[in-house]
């Protein structure tokens, strides 16, 4: 959207979080709150994007990286009004400014863009959404005349007995045409019961001007949810997933209880896939048709093929092929790549990792930095030992058709050519060329009747 700039408010102290951790930083699910805001305006089409930050600033803008948007800066936090205040010198006149509350993590793209046209088409010099909701929330409330005209919004904290009782409410997002918004700072005071100059009391000095003010309201009171709470947190989130759980359920997804799964926004999954209770998957994970995922797992920022079975397990940063098995109880740390139809069994670790097809590490092992090729056998117990005592990682190369006996230890870095063989319960620390059987068993030693010489 040319022209339209947007400006996020992020910078109030979040008193009534009660945390160390700025408000707009605190999770809906996997995200943080300011995370959706911001999104939703750049799936808006609007690519010039203010953040006001004021309160332990530093963390936000370390949160976003300095370079995906404009920070500004406000030192004390002296309102809603002052912190838009702080981006004047980013405004132009001719711009249409959108500002939107950062508590808002709800509020979609098509909202925004919606609310972009009300302004557009309706001509008018500023306008403000509203909402009514079942249960009328300590919001600033929508004074209108006899006529059903805008006249101002008024803070909860400000209200008479008769203002109280209205319903409709202002839900945090605005939008004004740049010299409207401009004007009207010089205009703002903080003679309220908070002390504060209001952003709310912008729409009413455009009006006193000869402005036109529109208010557009929403029928959708869940997107607009602003989070003041842990109680708002706990409400917003379960709307977020409860939204999420219908669309993959649509999709042809079958979670056996939705209530008890929790999906993030940005994955995908694909039909015919069924979701056992107890598990996360979150980032941007992509999960393929007919899979079977659960009970108690965790996949983040993965991506799981066709057909493949993950059971109480974890799975991170990693690549899993189609019809793998993963589990129970495997965990799959960062860039691990398991090819087709192999396994990562009961108490395996992998890290860093490449698995060919069709190899199997079934229980109890440990395969770090390593390269696997196909038709790999990896008995109980084996261990890659990646780490040499000058803290230096080194990989352990594992060609196709190679098995590797229980409970044996590969220091790195090394090579097990096609086809070899390591016996059981040794400790390999030259490579093994191709065919080859390498063992470092001690000679077994029997003494009979030992327990006789004992008594
Ligand atoms: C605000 C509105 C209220 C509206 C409600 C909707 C005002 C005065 N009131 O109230 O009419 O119904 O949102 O959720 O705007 N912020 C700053 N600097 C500050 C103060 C706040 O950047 O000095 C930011 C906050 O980080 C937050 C946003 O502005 O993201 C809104 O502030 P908040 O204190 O949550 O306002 P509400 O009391 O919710
Ligand atoms: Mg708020």
């Amino acid at each position: 959207m040319n022209n339209v700039k947007a400006i996020i408010l992020a910078g109030g102290k979040g008193t009534r979080m009660k945390s160390e951790l700025p408000k707009v930083l605190h999770k809906v699910y996997d995200r943080c709150i300011i995370d959706y805001v911001y999104d939703s305006c750049k799936q808006a089409g609007i690519d010039d994007i203010s953040i006001v930050v004021g309160h332990k600033y530093e963390k936000v803008i370390e949160h976003f990286g300095k370079e995906n948007a404009k920070f500004f800066i406000q030192e004390e936090q002296l309102g809603t009004g002052h912190a838009v205040m702080q981006v004047k010198d980013n405004i132009k006149e001719n711009d249409l400014v959108i500002v939107i509350n950062g508590d808002m993590p709800l509020i979609s793209s098509f909202t925004i863009k919606s609310f972009v046209s009300f302004l557009q088409l309706g001509n008018f010099d500023g306008a403000l959404a509203s909402a009514v909701f079942d249960k009328t929330p300590s919001y600033g409330r929508i004074v209108r005349d006899n006529e059903g005209n805008f006249s101002k919004i008024v803070e909860q904290k400000d209200c008479n007995e008769d203002e109280l009782e209205i319903e409709e409410v202002n839900i945090g997002l605005y939008s004004f045409k740049g010299k409207h918004l401009l004007d009207s700072f010089s205009k703002l005071n903080n003679n309220n019961a908070q002390k504060e100059y209001y952003i709310t009391d912008i729409p009413y000095y455009i009006m006193n001007d000869g402005g036109k003010v529109g208010v557009y309201m929403l029928q959708d009171s869940d997107e607009t949810q602003g989070i003041n709470s842990r109680s708002d947190l706990s409400v917003v989130t379960n709307t977020l997933l409860h939204n999420t759980r219908e669309i993959h359920m649509d999709n042809g997804v079958t979670l056996i209880d939705p209530s008890n799964t929790y999906i993030s926004l940005d994955v995908e999954i694909g039909k015919d896939t069924i979701i056992y209770p107890g598990t996360n998957i979150q980032g941007r994970t992509k999960i393929g048709e007919g899979c079977i995922i659960g009970p108690n797992s965790t996949i983040v920022c993965s991506e799981i093929g066709n057909y493949v079975i993950v059971e109480t397990s974890k799975i991170a940063y990693s690549k899993i092929a189609d019809n793998a098995i993963i589990g129970p109880f495997a965990h799959i740390r960062p860039k691990s790549n398991i090819g087709e139809f192999s396994k990562v069994g009961s108490f395996v670790e992998t890290k860093n990792v490449n698995i060919g097809t069709n190899t199997k590490v079934p229980h109890l092992s440990y395969i770090g930095d390593s390269d696997v090729g196909n038709n790999v056998e990896i008995a109980c117990g084996v261990i890659t030992s990646n780490m040499n005592t000058k803290w230096e990682k080194n990989r352990t190369i594992i060609k196709d058709n190679a098995f590797i006996g229980c409970n044996s230890v590969l220091i790195a870095p090394i090579t097990i050519e096609e086809f070899g063989a390591i016996g059981a319960g040794s400790t390999i620390s030259k490579d093994v060329p191709s065919k080859a059987l390498a063992l470092t068993r001690s000679e077994l030693k029997i003494k009979e009747n030992y327990y006789e010489g004992r008594k």
